[in-house]
């Protein structure tokens, strides 16, 4: 893995740094744009006087089946350290399933063979049609070929999303589920939802930054322990009306008959996490597989046959049965990086933290080299986010200066994950907030880099913050009778900047312009220039060229 030196770019004098504003995008218009609104003297400074393009960070370029996909932070850090485009999860999946290849795998027969012999197969993840995590139309695919295989019992275990899609649209995706399961259910199939709640209260936490969550997702799917209902959708109204929040937020719920929980996942069982990214599917696919597991108090471990959608961690194998082959990155430019010396430096906070290094490594929970790679994570708050916009962006600019003023990097990269993380709350005023304060932390970071002989790339992985408004077909904000606006909290359809900083007069490349439609997939071959080498042949195209 070899890198040759460029003889066309000579290697800054000081360090290259790749600043990711998570879902901080560019959107056309101005109404409901938290990015516009908020007062960013230094970013607009940069913008201004620095060479400038946008990247497209959705849809296929960052590959997604469809360009009415929107990015997010799993395929855009891929596309970022891997240089390359790679079918991605929610394409992979729909392939699998279109050609059956999902059922002639191993995995797929293990599941229905245990739930045939005698046992239930449940299914658990992300209950919307958003494609970030998850389908419906994956699950529905796999319950219906489950009753045609001959399994006679089946449990849905459902995840109420607004954060991938509307902010209260639960019940459009509950009640016509619910009539189809309708449709579906015979004399000998019984299917049933089982149990759900909010995807920010119970199961889908990431990287280890609240095993609460997941302990209280444990209890609602697997012991059946929680407030019960009758059915799912008078659980989320019942919530709806006592508490006020939206579908991410709401509280576990059982559904029970008599008093007893529908589908408690026990010995004999089958469980399918139909998520296909990993993030957060990692800490429950533990719970589940782990023999020895110290995060919480699991109680006995029932002994079921567990299957990710996908691998979600090609480090640990995790889990190691799993229905669909995830997408082979390999040599991503970290790999490149540490097996041709080069020193690198990767931060963030807890909730973006396996962003930068995970994801950009073409999610491998590990480093290439040791004495090569640092890693930092800042722990995040565990609060509402809306509650403290600013999240950790002070304390990550703290230890990346420190970091570049220690000489010891040659190439660093941090993620910022305000834009994104205020974003999703569907909060303008604080996502404004969250831009302001990421720009004081600019205003600091930027002059070290600088002074250091250093370039930095500013750029994100795909919008959020620029879009808080829902908007209609032809893309202009909705409002009802009163003029109010509806919160948005997913991520946009928006490309994303990208801003190369560098404090020499003269630099010896330039920004190319003839490149059609550039995406995150062409900066990995952008740094290695920068970092004088040329990039592996089969890189997407480097944004700049000798001046
Ligand atoms: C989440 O997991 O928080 C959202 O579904 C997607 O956000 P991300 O892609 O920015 O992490
Ligand atoms: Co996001």
């Amino acid at each position: 893995m070899k890198l040759a030196k460029s003889s066309r770019f000579s290697p800054t004098s000081g360090p290259v740094v790749t600043i990711v504003l998570d879902g901080v995008g560019i959107s056309p218009r101005e109404d409901g744009d938290a990015v516009k609104a908020a007062r960013t003297p230094m970013l607009d400074k940069l913008m201004a006087n620095f060479p400038m393009t946008k990247l497209l960070a959705h849809g296929k370029a960052v590959g997604m089946p469809s360009d009415e996909d929107m990015g997010n932070s799993e395929v855009g850090h891929n596309a970022i350290g891997a240089g390359r485009v790679f079918a991605q999860g929610a394409k992979l999946v729909a392939e699998s399933i279109a050609s059956g290849h999902l059922w002639q795998g191993h995995a797929w027969q293990e599941v229905v063979a245990a739930a045939k012999q005698g046992g239930t197969l449940h299914f658990l993840g992300l209950f919307s049609d958003g494609n970030v995590h998850s389908h419906i139309d994956h699950l529905k695919a796999m319950i219906e070929r489950a009753k045609q295989e001959g399994v006679g019992k089946v449990r849905l275990h459902i995840l109420l999303d607004g954060r991938d899609v509307g902010e209260t649209s639960a019940l459009d995706y509950v009640d016509p589920f619910e009539a189809y399961l309708d449709g579906l259910r015979s004399a000998d199939f019984d299917v049933a939802v089982a149990s759900g709640g909010g995807r920010m209260k119970i199961t889908m936490d990431r990287y280890e930054a609240d095993w609460s969550m997941v302990q209280r997702g444990w209890d609602i799917h697997v012991k059946g322990e929680g407030r019960q209902f009758a059915s799912a959708h008078e659980a989320i109204e019942t919530y709806r009306n006592e508490l006020g929040v939206i579908d991410q937020d709401l509280p576990g719920f059982v559904i029970a008959k008599d008093g007893q929980p529908l589908g408690k996942i026990v010995d004999g069982d089958a469980v399918v996490f139909y998520n296909f990214r990993g993030d957060r599917a990692i800490e429950i696919s533990r719970a589940f597989t782990e023999e020895t597991f110290c995060p919480f108090h699991r109680g006995a471990l029932p002994k079921v046959t567990y299957a990710g959608m996908m691998q979600y961690d090609g480090d640990t194998k995790l889990p190691p049965r799993f229905l669909v082959e995830p997408p082979a990155i390999d040599r991503t430019m970290g790999e490149y990086l540490a097996k041709n010396g080069v020193s690198q430096y990767a931060i963030s906070e807890t909730q973006k933290y396996g962003h930068v290094t995970y994801f950009w490594n073409g999610n491998r929970s590990g480093k290439f080299d040791d004495a090569l790679e640092t890693y930092v994570e800042i722990p995040s708050d565990v609060v509402p986010f809306e509650q403290r916009p600013w999240m950790k962006c002070a304390e990550i600019t703290d230890a990346l200066i420190a970091a570049i003023r220690s000489g010891q990097y040659k190439y660093l990269r941090v993620n910022y994950a305000n834009g994104d993380m205020v974003g999703h709350t569907g909060n303008f005023e604080a996502a404004v907030t969250a831009m302001q304060g990421l720009d004081l932390q600019l205003a600091r970071l930027i002059p070290v880099i600088l002074e250091a002989g250093g370039v930095a790339l500013i750029t994100a992985d795909h919008g959020n913050a620029d879009e808080m408004y829902e908007l209609d077909k032809k893309g202009n904000v909705t409002r009802d009778a009163e003029g109010r606006t509806k919160a948005k909290t997913s991520h946009t359809l928006n490309p994303v900047p990208f801003v190369l900083v560098s404090g020499e007069a003269d630099p010896a490349y330039k920004l190319r312009d003839d490149l059609a439609a550039p995406g995150l997939s062409n900066i990995a071959a952008t740094v290695l220039n920068l970092l004088g080498y040329e990039a592996p042949q089969d890189y997407d195209p480097s944004l700049i060229v000798p001046a």
